[in-house]
């Protein structure tokens, strides 16, 4: 992945980041519902730099028959990167972390999503990361639950993601690519709103337990900035003048 620029200052004197952020600033946030036609749903994401497009299918018949489950629906997900979405030219064949990637936005995405009202069914939720900067995970979490509801599936809430971390010994939200790559510890939170609960949390990096519960925190308090964008993509369309 990319080197650092050991002259970067990732917190100058002013609590300012590489990027010109505050401490508790996310990067700008645009998401849009709808936009696939042949989709049952569909969300677009910009999130800084990361360009995320997310397809809904389902819920639908599952094949082959032995793969599904008498008593609830399956969610599948695929989170796949373009070959040009990268600096270095990505392998377009799946590698280990995009498999591990897409397992982990399913199951921070089960616990949301009503799957026991479609026995039998599957829904499936491909996410094309377009452009990566640092965060896909967490942005492609984000845009797929969009898409979720904009597919009209039932849902307990929204999963609403962003990451937190340690950068220059001070947790910040937020961590971007040069962040990750410099920085001390990066924290992902998926995260659902109304109902209080963390979906998703992973940690790579050290923190000491103080460090930890306000990494926690402080990722709590941005995804509910990052809700409020979810919210407002999904009114934008079904209420506003963006629909399609
Ligand atoms: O994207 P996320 O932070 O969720 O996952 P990561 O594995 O921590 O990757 C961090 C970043 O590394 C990605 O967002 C990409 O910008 C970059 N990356 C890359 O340049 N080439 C790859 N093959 C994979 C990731």
């Amino acid at each position: 992945m990319g080197g650092r620029d050991a002259t970067m200052v990732l917190l100058d004197e002013n609590g300012i980041r590489c990027d010109g952020r505050k401490v508790d600033e996310p990067r700008r946030i645009m998401i849009k519902a709808g936009g696939l036609k042949n989709a049952d749903g569909s969300a677009y994401i910009e999130f800084g730099d990361n360009k995320i497009l997310v397809g809904v299918f389902g819920p639908r018949d599952v094949h082959p028959k032995h793969m599904s489950n008498t008593d609830t629906g399956i969610l599948r997900v695929r989170y796949h990167m373009e070959p040009f979405s990268v600096g270095e030219r990505k392998n377009p064949a799946p590698s280990r972390r995009e498999i591990e990637i897409s397992k982990v936005i399913k199951e921070a995405l089960e616990p949301a999503v009503m799957l026991d009202k479609f026995p039998r069914t599957a829904v499936d939720v491909f996410i094309e990361v377009l452009q990566a900067d640092g965060g896909t995970r967490c942005a492609a979490l984000s845009a797929a639950s969009v898409a979720l509801a904009d597919a009209g599936i039932p849902m307990r809430d929204m999963v609403a993601a962003i990451a937190a971390g340690k950068v220059a010994d001070t947790i910040v939200l937020d961590v971007n690519n040069e962040e990750d790559q410099a920085g001390q510890a990066d924290m992902p939170i998926g995260y659902m709103p109304n109902l209080e609960k963390i979906t998703l949390l992973q940690l790579d990096g050290v923190l000491t337990p103080e460090e930890y519960k306000k990494c926690v925190q402080v990722g709590v308090d941005g995804c509910k900035i990052v809700y409020d964008i979810q919210k407002k993509a999904l009114q934008d369309k079904y209420f506003g003048n963006g629909g399609d």
